[in-house]
């Protein structure tokens, strides 16, 4: 599959400007969108991405599958996966805390928005990522939870565009890989991957909170939350907080 990319100084949100215009786009090819900066970044939940100019990588993939592939809402686990093996090539060790967050040290990095449109036996996929590339100390202080950036982590400024490529072809092969057995080829490394497991979390499930023990992670993607009462309960969304 090849991409079509698009450069954009500044956006609202390339989220969306996918969104707004979908209809240009060539939808047997993947569209990359880039922003240098983005005025209302969007985060999951209805959050803010904090997303000033020239510092980060502010991303949207577009791109259809069939709705019949298999575990469809767990194709943001794969881009996670994918900046993950990213990192290791230059050596830096990285988590995923479920759903689909990047940490370093406990730290977030990367975050994932997948919105999925379905229309007959075609979905489309606006899977954004914001990565904290070159954010400095003073503006990582402005999140409100702890986070980090991978000048941060190693005391360098990163080349955003090299980074962008080897996020691309990596995602692109996995994305192959996906759409043809969904998200059983990835689950063990993800699950190995994971942060918490084992341990007592809190969950929001966008409407209720859960206390239990984080179990495990189904072979499509979901989280298995062990309860006090003995039962198990599967999430296919929401947060760990
Ligand atoms: C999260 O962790 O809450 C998800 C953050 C997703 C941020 C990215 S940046 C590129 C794309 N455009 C947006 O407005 N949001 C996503």
């Amino acid at each position: 599959m090849q991409f079509e990319d698009i450069f954009l100084q500044s956006v609202d949100s390339t989220q969306a400007y996918a969104k707004k215009n979908l209809k240009s786009f060539d939808l047997k090819k993947i569209t990359c969108i880039v922003a240098n900066e983005q005025l209302q970044g969007k985060g999951r939940f209805d959050r803010k991405w904090i997303s000033p100019k020239d510092t980060n990588l502010y991303i949207t993939f577009v791109f259809t599958l069939s709705t019949k592939t298999l575990h469809l809402t767990s194709i943001g686990h794969v881009l996670a996966l994918s900046l993950v093996e990213v990192l290791k090539s230059y050596s830096i060790d990285s988590k995923i805390k479920w759903p689909n967050d990047v940490l370093i040290n406990n730290k977030k990095l990367a975050g994932i928005l997948c919105e999925i449109i379905t229309k007959k036996d075609e979905a489309t996929a606006f899977l954004g990522i914001g990565i904290n590339v070159n954010m400095e100390e003073e503006q990582l202080k402005k999140i409100d939870k702890p986070a980090t950036s991978l000048k941060e982590e190693t005391s360098k400024t990163w080349n955003k565009k090299e980074l962008l490529e080897k996020l691309k072809l990596e995602f692109e092969k996995n994305l192959k890989i996906f759409k043809e057995k969904g998200f059983v080829p990835f689950h063990e490394k993800f699950e190995n991957l994971l942060l918490y497991i084992g341990d007592k979390i809190c969950f929001f499930d966008g409407e209720n909170k859960y206390t239990g023990t984080l179990h495990s992670i189904t072979s499509a993607g979901e989280l298995n939350l062990y309860m006090k009462d003995k039962t198990m309960k599967t999430f296919s969304a929401g947060d760990i907080i």
